[in-house]
């Protein structure tokens, strides 16, 4: 597939899996990146590391729905569409189940499912 004028956005880009993704993407030409990720401090890094690359850098929480809507807001007026979103952001909390709150095994579904 041919990612060079694709816009792309990939949720948790900012660091591990989704980071090797952006740098894959990169490799393959890709110009237009959107980042979605909780901290802006490694997406700021981002774009200094890669700073021929266009990123389109989206502050929210993927588990929030109104950051969604921000978030497709912001894709929407920049770039007016979407070629393809790589769904990546994602939690896992290595507890015993037991040992596990309630409200942290709903957040977990909640960023890496819903
Ligand atoms: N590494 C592995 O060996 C492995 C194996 C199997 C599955 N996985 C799964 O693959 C996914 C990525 O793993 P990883 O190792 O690359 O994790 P990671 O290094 O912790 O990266 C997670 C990324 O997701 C973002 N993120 C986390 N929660 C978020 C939220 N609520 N809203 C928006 N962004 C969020 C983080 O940015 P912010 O913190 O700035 O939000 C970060 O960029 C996870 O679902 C993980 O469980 C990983």
């Amino acid at each position: 597939m041919d990612f060079k004028d694709k816009k792309i956005l990939i949720t948790g880009g900012s660091s591990g899996i989704g980071k090797a993704i952006v740098k894959l993407l990169i490799q393959k030409g890709t110009n237009n990146i959107a980042i979605f990720g909780r901290k802006t401090a490694p997406m700021k890094e981002l774009k200094t590391e890669f700073s021929s690359v266009n990123f389109l850098l989206i502050q929210g929480d993927v588990s929030n729905p109104e950051d969604l809507e921000k978030a497709i807001s912001q894709i929407t007026r920049q770039w007016g569409e979407l070629d393809i979103l790589i769904n990546n952001a994602g939690v896992v909390s290595a507890d015993l189940l037991s040992q596990s709150s309630d409200e942290d095994i709903i957040k977990q579904i909640n960023v890496n499912l819903t």
